[in-house]
């Protein structure tokens, strides 16, 4: 990673090498954070933050979980994502809100630690590998499961939770895939490691809902949103293992990944070529969205130079 030049740290902006925290932080014992991660794209009007809003709303919706107060409103950290983008003078790059409970009383009731919060920022390009969105990835099943519902809190975006995602990219990498697929403890598609999932199958985009142990992704709602706009439709269901060799295109979608098309599961070819052409259009759609090429419909972006706070 290259540094960026500030950190916002806990109400104002540090240099980079100064956003440190005491070992004894209560978050770094008890995997109890919560985060964010969020894009800026670079458009014609320069950089922009795409669904500012709506990653804020559920960095605090993921802290109500936790019992953690955010000692900020929603519209101080939106200030704070754009400052911390402006002053890193980034025309693109990825930002990190992370909640923390801090240094204090260390024990497994968290008690009398301060709620602390930082945004970083840096320049970084795709998850995948090169070309990954263009041609593809490969992908094979995870031995590991995603955590049943009444265990861990899948919907929201706590630290605790990537333990299980760290297991399932390890074993799919050493595997030689570049994502894992896991499924829910009854069996059933749930997500990867950290990207929703969605089959294409005789024209119809299908995806897991909720209860299947996912994350609710916010690139996962642009995906639908497109496909209702170009009148493709989407089903949300519980999709067996099997389904995914009854389906002719697959992709992925999230923050980091995008939009990318899987090539292979398990070592086999999905019916089409990757990126099938409805994966295709909808990555067009997107990427012509997020890089302001297209009129911005949805009101997805906040150009990072004229918003107002
Ligand atoms: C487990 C998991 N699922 C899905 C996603 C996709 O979510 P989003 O589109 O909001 O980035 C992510 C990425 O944040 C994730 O970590």
């Amino acid at each position: 990673m290259q540094p960026s030049d500030f950190i916002w740290m806990d109400g104002k902006l540090v240099p980079f090498a100064d956003a440190t925290v005491h070992v004894l932080s209560h978050s770094l014992h008890y995997g109890n954070a919560v985060f964010e991660g969020i894009r800026a794209y670079s458009t014609p009007e320069g950089p922009a933050i795409l669904q500012l809003q709506a990653h804020v709303k559920r960095l605090f919706r993921s802290s109500r979980v936790l019992d953690m107060k955010i000692p900020f409103s929603e519209s101080e950290i939106e200030a704070a994502i754009l400052e911390t983008v402006r002053r890193n003078g980034h025309e693109s790059c990825y930002v990190r809100p992370l909640v923390f409970r801090g240094f204090g009383p260390l024990g497994v009731l968290p008690k009398g630690n301060p709620i602390q919060i930082s945004v970083a920022t840096w320049e970084w390009n795709s998850l995948h590998a090169e070309g990954g969105l263009d041609t593809g990835v490969d992908v094979g099943f995870s031995s590991w499961r995603r955590m049943a519902a009444g265990t861990h809190p899948a919907m929201a975006k706590a630290s605790g939770n990537y333990l299980n995602s760290q297991l399932v990219v390890q074993e799919a990498v050493r595997h030689g895939y570049a994502e894992g697929l896991v499924l829910d403890v009854d069996g059933y598609l749930s997500e990867g490691s950290g990207e929703n999932v969605f089959l294409v199958q005789d024209g119809v985009v299908l995806t897991p809902p909720i209860g299947n142990s996912i994350l609710a992704g916010i690139t996962r709602g642009m995906v639908m949103e497109l496909c209702e706009e170009l009148g493709i439709e989407v089903r949300q269901a519980r999709i067996p293992r099997e389904a995914v060799f009854f389906s002719q295109e697959m992709f992925m979608t999230g923050t980091a990944a995008e939009i990318t098309p899987v090539r292979t599961v398990d070592g086999k070819p999905l019916e089409e070529a990757a990126p099938g052409p409805i994966t295709k259009r909808l990555q067009t759609e997107f990427f012509a969205r997020v890089k302001g090429t297209v009129p911005d419909r949805g009101g997805w972006l906040t150009h990072v130079r004229q918003a107002s706070v």
